[in-house]
């Protein structure tokens, strides 16, 4: 077995079969075989100017359809502009085409849980399989690099405008749910805001491994911005769905502690990143996060007296520490 700091370099060491230990298991692999995308459904665009005009009730249902039926939907008219979503994407770029030792200079302390800065997605300690995938990883909006010079201004930027779509879209879910409007913010405290860069150079065996295993998100709510390149699957009954790249959207996804609040009504939607032998693929995750001592448990309104809830009450620090799937968050 190789030791290698990160995928970028093993990739752009020109080896032509990637070692053993990225070689996803023959049961996975067998889900990696492309439907024809003819007969598939895309996952839901919702066009958020429609929340500002006669169009409302129809969105908040376009809404509520996507989170309960799918756990995840494009956003557009989000009121971002796009050089904000550009120059975040850039300044991701930019920092991964830098030289390795500028990139190791932010290298990840594994010894610290949740820890910020550069490295695998995957690691030694936990993981059997390896993804193939690089992370620039902030556990909240703090210790940017200084290098490249745009990062910090741009990401600031991208975090700032993202959470204003994302306590609004939650605002629009608590009317859904019949919950009162602060809800979130009395149950969740003030949220934490990690962002994760992924970086998935390109592949010489793509159909053998993953850029992100599958996982669902351990968050409220999250955003990704993509580039161009195809690689995003979210997981829909027992298909599999491409997700195309639309440069002026957000995917969002419903996470977690959404899906428990919600007593199930919502569903976190499992999704994973495929890579290809091509082009590099750069995407940005930023979600909501709960405090650390807010407690997890549905929403009493959601709970039939009948019925006891399906959950019990833990605080995010808990449900977090035992957190199966580890993915970086
Ligand atoms: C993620 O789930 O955080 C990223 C998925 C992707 O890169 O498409
Ligand atoms: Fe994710």
């Amino acid at each position: 077995d190789v030791s290698i700091s990160s995928v970028q370099e093993l990739a752009e060491s020109g080896m032509q079969a990637v070692p053993a230990r990225f070689i996803r298991p023959e049961q996975e692999l067998a889900s990696f075989r492309p439907y024809s995308s003819l007969c598939l459904e895309p996952i839901p665009m919702i066009d958020l100017e429609g929340l500002l005009d006669f169009r409302r009730q129809f969105t908040m249902a376009a809404i509520s359809s996507a989170c309960r039926h799918w756990g995840c939907f494009q956003i557009v008219n989000h009121e971002i502009p796009q050089s904000i979503l550009d120059d975040a994407l850039g300044a991701a770029r930019e920092f991964f085409e830098m030289p390795s030792r500028e990139k190791q200079a932010h290298k990840i302390d594994p010894s610290i849980p949740n820890a910020s800065g550069y490295g695998m997605q995957s690691s030694e300690a936990k993981d059997k399989v390896f993804d193939w995938g690089d992370v620039m990883f902030h556990s909240n909006l703090d210790s940017w690099p200084d290098n490249p010079a745009t990062y910090k201004n741009a990401m600031d930027a991208y975090a700032r405008e993202t959470r204003k779509v994302l306590e609004s879209l939650l605002d629009v879910i608590s009317k859904e749910l019949r919950l009162i409007p602060t809800y979130f913010r009395n149950v969740f405290g003030e949220f934490e805001q990690p962002l994760r860069v992924n970086y998935y150079p390109p592949c010489p065996q793509p159909e053998l491994v993953l850029g992100l295993r599958t996982h669902t998100d351990p968050l409220v709510l999250t955003a990704l911005l993509e580039d161009q390149t195809r690689g995003l699957q979210v997981k829909n009954g027992d298909k599999w769905i491409p997700v195309d790249p639309e440069s002026d959207a957000l995917v969002i996804f419903v996470g977690d502690q959404l899906q428990i609040s919600s007593n199930n009504q919502y569903k976190a939607v499992s999704h994973r990143a495929v890579v290809n032998n091509k082009k590099a693929r750069i995407s940005i995750a930023m979600g909501l996060a709960p405090n650390a001592k807010a407690r997890i448990r549905p929403a009493v309104q959601l709970v039939d007296k009948a019925a006891t809830s399906r959950y019990e009450t833990r605080t995010y620090a808990e449900v977090r520490a035992s957190s199966p799937n580890g993915v970086r968050w």
